[in-house]
């Protein structure tokens, strides 16, 4: 295993290796004499801050860097007051970019005042030629860039850095590699999230991802099933399985296995509480895959199934290949094998051409399935997909009044279905101490829905029967059951 590798052992004064992750493992090695003298020079370990923008993709992609951060010698930090600072960032709607760009200002007011401080920025924005070129132009005191496919990268792009003192600029169009073998720092010692597959090939007409993060790769369900095994040794109890769309995910393996076949899989591994996996597009999820969910013991009962929009028009404009009506009837299926399960959803309001009536179409689904718990979008227009050069933009007030309608009633209907459970006892994973009231503690249902209950730190990564005593609309106030206590 590379990753109990002693980066001591490695002779840095030969040749890097040419096979990954080895590799990589020697340029930390190399960056960790950049560190070693740093101490000695300021007399304290030097500290990286990651922020993280955008989906759990993202979140753990950062787990990955901060691993290989940790490896080299840093110590983590939460504060941009940093020696080394990484955004991750997400481009899926423009206000992400914007944030990022007024981010950028406030960090360059600190390099000022810290000229060795490294500034990095990676993810999926940075896959597009056209934010590149300007953070080029007008961000010159960036030092490093690079994209989605080559985060494992990232000890020898600092290698680079430190070595040419010039910007390091490092995007891959595509990859058809997947690295295994690197560092990770978790950022919950209970739950963690595990890659099944990285990259998208739906291309929705709205959507950036395909271009962003490349086609669909799956791992093999091997490597998947180690990870899981490993993380279960260390005490993780909840995985949540992520790719862009996990029900294509075994389509291009040597020996193809569908989703439902690894999810059984994963299922049957000893001490593995909490199975979830996100996210499900509705035009790919199986029958196969609903009876695994009915009949195995670990796996969540809960879907995220975006719909994005109730209209068959926009749908099929959206390129989204199923209809209101079989949306609606896979729902329908789902519920009758399945009656306990939560399901959310993801919408997008405002879409180009979207008239009253389709909106109304949106707002008819909303009312019948009856989510948990939905994501409400205005739409976005992304440079470089088929919708952004459709006519009939649909005019900004016209969007936001339809998108205030559609939270209010996504609201409205959601805090009626988290009250389901009110006065029985449920498992609860506990998260953490309560964030706001002393003595309590923060955990969540099988379904997701959070719940706080008094309790104390020992507690924490523990599963306990819970009695849901109040609904306050998305959250329970509970109380554990006494043989617990
Ligand atoms: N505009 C608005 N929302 C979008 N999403 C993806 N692309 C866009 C866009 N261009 C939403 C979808 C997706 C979620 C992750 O983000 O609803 O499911
Ligand atoms: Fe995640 Fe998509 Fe944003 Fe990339 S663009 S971080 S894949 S939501």
């Amino acid at each position: 295993m590379h990753n109990n590798i002693d980066l001591d052992k490695i002779d840095i004064n030969s040749a890097p290796p040419t096979e990954e992750p080895a590799r990589q493992y020697y340029f930390m090695a190399k960056c960790r004499q950049w560190v070693q003298a740093f101490e000695q020079k300021n007399g304290r370990r030097p500290v990286a801050c990651i922020q993280t923008f955008g989906c759990q993709m993202n979140a753990k992609d950062s787990e990955k860097l901060m691993g290989i951060l940790e490896r080299i010698g840093f110590h983590e930090t939460g504060d941009e007051h940093a020696d080394f600072v990484l955004y991750n960032t997400c481009t899926v709607r423009e206000n992400a970019n914007q944030r990022v760009y007024g981010r950028l200002g406030y960090l360059n007011t600190l390099k000022k005042k810290n000229p060795d401080m490294i500034i990095a920025l990676c993810g999926c924005m940075m896959q597009e030629p056209h934010v590149v070129e300007k953070i080029k132009k007008s961000y010159g005191f960036v030092d490093i860039i690079f994209g989605t496919h080559n985060i494992f990268k990232l000890a020898e792009l600092i290698h680079g850095r430190l070595q040419h003192k010039k910007m390091v600029v490092d995007i891959w169009e595509q990859t058809d590699q997947v690295v295994e073998e690197l560092p990770t720092e978790r950022k919950f010692p209970f739950k963690s999230g595990v890659n099944i597959m990285f990259g998208c090939n739906n291309f929705c007409s709205y959507c950036i991802v395909p271009y962003v993060r490349g086609r669909e790769r799956s791992r093999n369900p091997e490597d998947i099933i180690a990870e899981i095994e490993k993380l279960v040794s260390e005490g993780v109890v909840e995985i949540m399985l992520l790719g862009q769309n996990v029900n294509s995910y075994g389509k291009n393996l040597k020996e193809p296995l569908s989703f439902a076949g690894l999810l059984k899989r994963i299922d049957g591994i000893k001490g593995l509480e909490r199975i979830r996996f996100m996210t499900s597009h509705p035009k790919d999820l199986s029958d196969e895959l609903i009876e695994v969910m009915k009949n195995a013991e670990h796996v969540c009962h809960h879907l995220h199934l975006p719909v994005q929009s109730g209209s068959t028009r926009i749908l099929k404009a959206m390129n989204r290949r199923y209809t209101k009506e079989q949306y609606l009837e896979l729902v329908g299926k789902i519920r009758a094998a399945v009656p306990d399960i939560s399901l959310t959803t993801d919408i997008i309001v405002g879409f180009p051409g979207e008239t009253k009536e389709d909106f109304e179409d949106t707002l008819d689904v909303v009312r019948q399935v009856r989510f948990d718990s939905a994501f409400t979008f205005i739409y976005s227009k992304r440079t470089g997909t088929p919708a952004a050069s459709m006519e009939n933009q649909v005019p900004e007030d016209v969007v936001k009044a339809r998108f205030d309608r559609l939270l209010f009633e996504v609201q409205k209907i959601s805090s009626q279905v988290c009250a389901r459970d009110l006065h029985t006892t449920k498992d609860v994973l506990v998260e953490g101490l309560d964030d706001h009231l002393e003595g309590f503690v923060t955990g969540r249902l099988d379904n997701n829905t959070v719940v706080h209950f008094p309790g104390e730190e020992s507690l924490v990564g523990t599963l306990v029967p819970v009695r849901l005593e109040e609904s306050k609309g998305f959250y329970y106030m509970g109380r554990m059951e006494p043989e617990n206590q």
